[in-house]
């Protein structure tokens, strides 16, 4: 018993037991999460898997890579120390190369060497990793291209007392929501002006934040159109058939207070005045779509506050219709069967019982309906398409009820051949275009074809209000910035009813398309929270239709604060209709300006690259004088008055977003 308490005694009169620190290589992490400008990172060898070597100084351990080279490395706070000698491979060959190493611990520069070149002595480093979360490893190119980079992390280790430091292929990001919640006072969102052909019929549901029940009001309405004073939708037919401006005033109040909005009703030929906002099936249900989940897409866009912000559009994208047969993309016999009734009507799948009863269910929301064919003998995913029947396949579309049409070119090539002339790719898009007039509603014309042509510069003339400006964004995601700064080299032929479309939104969770071809389920993007900020700023830079495409019954508050923050949908639904133009800033950065209405500027912060960076948005060189007030789109907040810039850190692959006006003297 004595012996047993002695030995309880002791036990408790020992120090706190502290874990021993213990150390990784570098090399012996997942390389494969190394990027490397030439060849691959390679454990303790050089990049051309020789010896590790700098100055005559061999090393066993260490990884040898090619500027430029990132590796992200996850910590838990608990690491202790980083350390390393680096410096340019002497098999670059003297004299060679120029490799500025740097380190980030938390998004904050920490160390780096300078330029360094082959013959330069090995530079020790020693980073301190107390509290840190992420650590970048970074080996750029000396800023003088990246021939013979061959950079060395000699002896490189890191030491830690907690869990084991991890290669990431990205450091965790939290999926941060910027934007404050809306107020309960009624805000009227939505574009300021809206066009519509004479004597069709009118649908505007009123997008409008703020706790229900809201009373709406509206003055100087063009004849024929009623306001629902407890929905706020308008509807009617219009009586008017004379081009004419009518100057709405629209007003909302609750209990919380009331606002005013001015809305102008422009009554003419010119149709999407600002760009279309809406969902499109394609990037979650693909020929998964029914009936019932077009209901449900309708449902959530009221029901989750989309609406409210502005969204509008409910748009079925292919697969809606009979495939003659099963294939590769189409193995469900339910949408198998004849294209076509005894009359040449196209005929809905078996999931489609009723097309007109599926419109006015989306209408009746205060919604509108787009659908989607092809002007071949089949759509891209092999289903019936409107060759030959286009008069009767418009005038069905308009009889059915829908408010928006998507033409894709797919199987046409085999009409077109294999090296169409311009006026042979125009052909069926102005067939369909002028069909599309002549129904008795307003059909917006949607040109799928890729950028073929440079459509940009003759979408309008063939009756399109917008045009994809490349080939699908699904299978190129992580290309978000490049595609955009694609698609704004195109920004002098965005107007007013007439968009470049560089694609859907695709955040939240979506479903891709594998190169194979085949359709997965929904699952969440993987693109970090900066980069689905960063997509979405610039689609609005871009003067973009913003059709989400992601899976409605599946959002979530963060991808709902991307989608809706009405101050950065503004930017892109601004009665100018113009596209912002680009000004390079680093090799990796890039500011967007885009001019507003009311005199003010809307401006981005981008950075395309895979490390943090600083942009500053220097005023003179944007063409504005004086100083300016800075608005933050994103989180809605006034930041101050600026005299001659402003600067902000910008996250990897993240954009900021600000709108300034001219402060008063
Ligand atoms: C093409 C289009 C997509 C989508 C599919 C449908 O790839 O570019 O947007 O409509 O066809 O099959």
């Amino acid at each position: 018993m004595k012996t047993m308490l002695k030995l309880v005694l002791g036990l408790l009169a020992l120090p706190a037991l502290a874990a021993e620190p213990q150390s990784v290589w570098l090399a012996d992490l997942d390389l494969k999460l190394m990027s490397s400008g030439w060849g691959h990172a390679v454990a303790n060898r050089s990049v051309t898997t020789q010896e590790l070597a700098i100055v005559g100084q061999k090393f066993e351990r260490g990884v040898g890579t090619h500027a430029e080279s990132v590796l992200n490395i996850q910590l838990d706070g608990a690491a202790v120390e980083f350390t390393a000698q680096v410096g340019v491979d002497d098999h670059a060959g003297k004299g060679k190369g120029s490799v500025d190493f740097q380190i980030l611990c938390d998004n904050r520069e920490v160390w780096q060497s300078w330029p360094m070149k082959c013959g330069d002595a090995a530079k020790p480093v020693r980073v301190p990793l107390a509290g840190v979360k992420s650590l970048v490893l970074l080996a750029g190119d000396g800023g003088d291209g990246v021939n013979s980079d061959h950079a060395d992390w000699a002896e490189a280790k890191i030491t830690f007392t907690g869990a084991k430091p991890e290669a990431v292929a990205m450091p965790r990001e939290e999926a941060r929501i910027l934007t404050p919640p809306a107020p309960a006072a009624p805000r009227i969102n939505g574009p300021r002006v809206y066009g519509v052909r004479p004597g069709h019929p009118f649908l505007y549901r009123i997008p409008c934040t703020g706790e229900r029940p809201i009373k709406f009001s509206a003055q100087h309405l063009p004849a024929g159109v009623s306001l629902n004073e407890s929905t706020g939708i308008l509807s009617g037919d219009l009586t008017d058939r004379s081009d004419r401006t009518y100057q709405v005033v629209l007003r909302a109040e609750n209990a919380h207070g009331k606002c005013e909005r001015n809305f102008k009703v422009v009554i003419g030929d010119t149709l999407a005045l600002t760009p279309p906002m809406g969902w499109n099936h394609w990037y979650t249900h693909y020929n998964r779509i029914t009936d019932e989940l077009m209901r449900q897409a309708a449902d959530v866009m009221v029901s989750s506050g989309m609406a409210d912000a502005g969204y509008q559009y409910v748009n079925i994208d292919d697969c809606w219709m009979n495939a003659k047969g099963l294939s590769k993309y189409q193995t469900d016999e339910k949408r198998v069967g004849p294209e076509r009734d005894a009359s040449g009507n196209i005929v809905p799948n078996a999931y489609f019982p009723n097309m007109k009863a599926l419109t006015d269910y989306i209408h009746g929301k205060g919604l509108k309906a787009g659908t989607y064919t092809s002007p071949g003998a089949s759509t891209c995913a092999g289903f019936g398409g409107a060759l030959g029947h286009e008069a009767q396949d418009a005038k069905q579309f308009a009889d059915w009820g829908f408010d928006f049409l998507k033409y894709d070119w797919c199987s046409y090539g085999r009409v077109a051949g294999k090296q169409p002339d311009l006026a042979a790719m125009q052909k069926p898009y102005r067939l369909m275009g002028d069909l599309l007039k002549q129904q008795n509603r307003d059909i917006v014309f949607n040109l799928c074809q890729y950028g073929m042509g440079d459509v940009w510069k003759w979408g309008a003339e063939v009756g399109g209000h917008c045009w994809r400006t490349a080939g699908d964004l699904g299978f190129e995601l992580n290309r978000v910035f490049e595609v955009a700064l694609k698609n704004a080299e195109h920004r002098e032929w965005s107007k007013p009813g007439a968009w470049n479309d560089p694609d859907y939104i695709q955040i939240g969770m979506i479903g891709t398309q594998t190169r194979r071809g085949t359709f997965e389920l929904a699952h969440p993007c993987p693109l970090t929270p900066s980069e689905q900020y960063a997509f979405m700023s610039l689609w609005c830079m871009s003067a973009a239709p913003l059709f989400y495409s992601g899976d409605m019954g599946q959002l979530d508050p963060f991808t709902l604060n991307v989608l809706c923050n009405p101050e950065v949908l503004e930017v892109d639904q601004d009665e100018l209709g113009q596209c912002g133009r680009v000004v390079p800033v680093g090799k990796k950065t890039f500011i967007m300006i885009k001019d507003m209405a009311d005199g003010s500027k809307a401006i981005g912060l981008f950075n395309r690259g895979v490390v943090p960076a600083r942009v500053k948005a220097v005023w003179s060189e944007l063409g504005l004088q004086g100083k300016q007030r800075v608005r933050d789109l994103w989180r809605q907040q006034d930041l101050g008055v600026f005299e001659q810039g402003f600067e902000a850190g910008v996250p990897r692959r993240g954009g900021v977003l600000i709108r300034v006006w001219p402060a008063k003297p």
